[in-house]
């Protein structure tokens, strides 16, 4: 039985490890790292809400995405904060709430730019390992089991084919007349290209990361499949 389900406490063990989870959009990351953290008892942090975050000042300052001197004496006078949420963390951007306004295309789109620029990945890198530095969080990126914490106890890269990501994200967005299915599949092809071809830090499993390939899996399987990893390693621990 899960810890959620009968009341008991995580181990001990639980309560320091660090679970890494990585992938391109559409794989089932946040939903997974929703789930293990509340049945391991551990601290949920959606790195991609952070560079959401800066993508929404930078995009409310009007400034060039293409170059990243604008971008990156932004991140100087900048604060990102990240709390457990519902659903999605809550971020807080300069002390105001943004959660609610994260999630447009337009913001996905320029999360994606802003990611390429080295100095905002470095001044990102250094906020998610002091956030993760105690242990006891299942953090959720693209480059979380690589750069971010190569030391985890547990990598996950999670995948599935183009199609069935974009059609996950098309059945989430809920579905609206005005967007397209083969509209979804083509932006998320766009941004994933971006996102394993940038120089810096570009998506791809770390060596010692666990392959969970979604494609053929409901999103409860893609779940469980994951948290035998969890316990599996706990197990040893
Ligand atoms: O996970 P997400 O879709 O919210 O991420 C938004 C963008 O942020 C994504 O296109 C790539 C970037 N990102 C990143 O480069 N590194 C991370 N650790 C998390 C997200």
């Amino acid at each position: 039985m899960s810890a959620e389900k009968d009341g008991s406490r995580p181990a001990a063990s639980a309560q320091k490890i660090i679970v890494a989870i990585d992938g391109p959009s559409g794989a089932g990351k946040s939903t997974i790292a929703r789930h293990l953290a509340r049945h391991f008892g551990l601290l949920n942090l959606e790195t991609g809400a952070m560079y959401r975050a800066f993508a929404l000042k930078a995009l409310r300052e009007g400034l060039s995405l293409d170059e990243s001197a604008g971008p990156e004496s932004l991140a100087a006078r900048t604060t990102i904060r990240l709390e457990p949420g519902e659903e999605h963390n809550r971020v807080l951007l300069d002390g105001e709430d943004v959660t609610a306004l994260l999630r447009n295309q337009t913001v996905t789109d320029a999360a994606s730019r802003v990611s390429v620029f080295p100095a905002i990945r470095a001044w990102m890198v250094r906020l998610q390992q002091e956030m993760g530095a105690a242990g006891g969080v299942v953090m959720e990126g693209r480059d979380i089991g690589t750069v971010v914490f190569p030391e985890a106890e547990v990598k996950i890269f999670l995948d599935a084919a183009p199609e069935v990501r974009g059609l996950r994200r098309y059945e989430q967005l809920g579905a609206k007349p005005e967007v397209q299915p083969a509209e979804v599949i083509r932006e998320m092809r766009a941004r994933d290209e971006r996102d394993r071809n940038r120089a810096d830090s570009p998506l791809r499993p770390a060596p010692d990361a666990v392959l969970v390939d979604s494609t053929h899996m409901t999103l409860e399987e893609a779940v469980r499949a994951a948290e035998e990893i969890v316990a599996a390693k706990l197990a040893t621990v």
